[in-house]
């Protein structure tokens, strides 16, 4: 950190109800989206941790609302967990410190946002799974999350991202960008366009069972990825889910879903050495038992029955996403070398291929828990 990076910092956080004098200071890596910063203030001796972070506002367009969500979530976790009988409360919830002015963030002079959350000490993120008792964890974790936050209306809970998990508005726009071809890049993609294309049976098939009123609304996070999840040091346990900034009225499968796409194969999300991704049993057993037994409180048959299915959907909208960004010139996700977007794709649709391969297996799994 450079002297002005402290001084910045320094002065953000004199805006939110801290006591004490910053200590230190230093950049947490992991995040993409957000700056994320851990601080220690020093106060009558007594040392307490905090995150300043930034949000994103290129692509969450309305912060305050977003802040809203966050508090609303975070006190419901709080009080539920209280009335669990769980200690350790400041370890296993996000807990928001209002700005001086009673708001939950400051907008600083270049009018971006910053929130400050307390620090979750002796706890870690992994960028990846390693291990069937990681994947465990992590769905015992969202699980849990979706559980604490089911008695809580998702009408209450503004909407951070439009038509998020939509998979078909995702998929005409994916056709559009076929036809328009901007970038003359559909050539070079014409395996996975044709791959895309003779998926469209899968697009509905969450949105339909919705509309039929199989599928209800919740609360959901939307960004399950293993990276979201504090371990603790010493046990492995999980501790807290973090990055609300998605939290928003959605279904659950949607969560699921994400969390198969990101947990099952122990490969990058641009893996270019395909014969390598392979939904992996000995990950996915461990994850669907540890999400069967957080949501056994709420999960309807109906929800379950989907649940196979929404790794594959969810795996397949993603993969399209990459897809359409590809074609369309790389505005969205940020690229690191020639075709990167595509790599990303054909990693997404391998996985989708896997886990349809699989689905017979996994489904007998699912019937058995
Ligand atoms: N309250 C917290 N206590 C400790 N570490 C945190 C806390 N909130 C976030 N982090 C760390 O910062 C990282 C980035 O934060 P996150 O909210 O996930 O932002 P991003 O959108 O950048 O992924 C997390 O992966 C986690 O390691
Ligand atoms: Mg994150």
């Amino acid at each position: 950190m450079t002297p002005q990076e402290l001084q910045r910092l320094r002065q953000i956080g004199s805006q939110f109800e801290i006591k004490g004098e910053l200590a230190e200071a230093h950049r947490v890596k992991i995040g993409h989206i957000n700056e994320t910063f851990a601080v220690t203030y020093r106060n009558a001796g007594l040392t307490q941790r905090y995150i300043h972070q930034t949000i994103n506002t290129g692509v969450f367009k309305e912060p305050v609302p977003l802040m809203q969500n966050v508090v609303k979530v975070t006190e419901h976790i709080r009080q539920r967990l209280r009335e669990e009988g769980l200690k350790d409360l400041d370890r296993r919830a996000l807990q928001v410190i209002a700005c001086c002015d009673g708001q939950p963030f400051y907008v600083d002079e270049d009018g971006r946002f910053w929130r400050t959350f307390v620090f979750i000490e002796n706890a870690r993120t992994y960028e990846a799974v390693e291990t069937p008792a990681q994947a465990f964890q992590a769905s015992l974790a969202f699980g849990h999350f979706q559980s604490l936050l089911s008695d809580l209306s998702s009408r209450d809970l503004a909407i951070t991202i439009p038509d998020f998990h939509h998979t078909r508005k995702r998929f005409l726009r994916l056709q559009k960008a076929i036809a328009e071809d901007p970038c003359n890049r559909a050539g070079l993609a014409a395996r996975a366009i044709g791959f895309a294309l003779a998926q469209e049976p899968l697009v509905d098939v969450l949105l339909d069972a919705h509309a039929r009123g199989e599928i209800p609304e919740r609360v959901t996070h939307n960004d399950t990825k293993f990276n979201n999840v504090m371990l603790d040091l010493q046990t492995g346990e999980a501790m807290c889910v973090v990055d609300l900034d998605t939290v928003m009225p959605g279904m659950v499968l949607y969560d699921f879903g994400d969390m198969v796409r990101t947990t099952t194969s122990r490969t990058a999300e641009d893996e270019t050495y395909l014969d390598r991704v392979e939904l992996e049993m000995e990950l996915f057993e461990p994850l669907v038992r540890g999400y069967i037994e957080a949501t056994r409180s709420f999960l309807t048959p109906q929800e379950r029955s989907y649940l196979v299915v929404s790794g594959a959907l969810i795996t397949f909208t993603i993969g399209i996403r990459f897809l359409t960004d590809y074609l369309e010139g790389d505005h969205y996700f940020r690229v690191h070398r020639q075709d990167h977007n595509l790599d990303r794709c054909r990693k997404q649709f391998k996985l989708v291929q896997s886990i349809q391969d699989n689905s017979e297996r996994m489904q007998q799994l699912v019937d058995k828990l």
